[in-house]
């Protein structure tokens, strides 16, 4: 059986660490920090298999370098960055597997966040997942940083085009900045608002309400939904101008979020 733990890290990521019980195999998704994957190795008896990088920011590849040399594992990252200790440099369509791990991986190009920014899919017994890294986050999407607007949207509407019931998992807990943000642009949004009484609820108990559906991020991440008239309306109140595309929406929006 395929488990997917969150392992909190740093101030606000998770490492997502794929383990199959058969075999006690494990992955690490985007390790900033080598200390709480390495500890969640050793208490779970996992057996490090390789490590899954989406871009090449410290607080995703921190890790590399202590867990790669302590287990001597491929490190899979993308071909369009240059990030020390990255062994296998992978590009849009390229899928592959782990000895150990019955699943299937492969690979988008989501450039945006950063230029060679990549996402995993991981189909499995428990179905479709996808390593969002930093391009799509429960509620919310990344910052421009190195791409465009119009990239950053291409690179979510491809997310959004996937089966609705694959499963999300970002690498950062942002539920409670984007359901505040997603509040004042969508203040009428019922999920939003049940789920964030949801959240906290669980949130008081210790819990995670990652990862969610894309058929549920379709219903209300704002980011996903720039042709819906709540959304596109709040926007251009928000700009005081009209706009006449999806992707000129998403840009403002975009930049909305950047000085909530
Ligand atoms: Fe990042």
């Amino acid at each position: 059986m395929i488990k997917i733990n969150p392992v909190r890290a740093l101030s606000d990521n998770i490492i997502w660490v794929i383990s199959d019980d058969s075999t006690g195999a494990a992955i690490a998704v985007d390790p900033g920090d080598p200390a709480p994957a390495i500890n969640f190795f050793r208490e779970n008896n996992l057996i490090p298999a390789g490590i899954l990088i989406t871009h090449h920011h410290m607080d995703h590849t921190g890790g590399i370098g202590t867990i790669a040399g302590a287990y001597t594992i491929p490190v899979y990252g993308p071909s369009g960055e240059d990030i020390p200790g990255v062994t296998v440099k992978l590009k849009d369509g390229d899928s592959f597997r782990f000895e150990g791990i019955s699943m299937d991986f492969s690979v988008i190009e989501t450039p945006g966040h950063t230029r060679g920014h990549i996402v995993y899919v991981a189909e499995g017994e428990t179905g479709s997942h996808i390593f969002t890294g930093d391009t799509l986050f429960t509620g919310g999407c990344g910052r421009i940083f190195e791409g465009t607007g119009e990239e950053m949207f291409q690179s979510l509407s491809r997310i959004a085009s996937m089966p609705v019931d694959t499963l999300v998992y970002p690498a950062h807990d942002y539920i409670r900045d984007n359901f505040r943000f997603i509040a004042a642009v969508d203040p009428g949004n019922p999920e939003a608002g049940e789920f964030i009484k949801k959240d906290k609820a669980l949130r008081d108990d210790g819990k995670l309400s990652i990862p969610t559906t894309l058929e549920f991020e379709l219903m209300v991440n704002p980011f996903l939904r720039c042709a819906v008239n709540a959304v596109h309306g709040s926007v251009e109140t928000w700009a005081g101008k009209s706009f006449n595309s999806a992707v000129d929406v998403f840009i403002s929006l975009r930049s909305w979020k950047n000085i909530f």
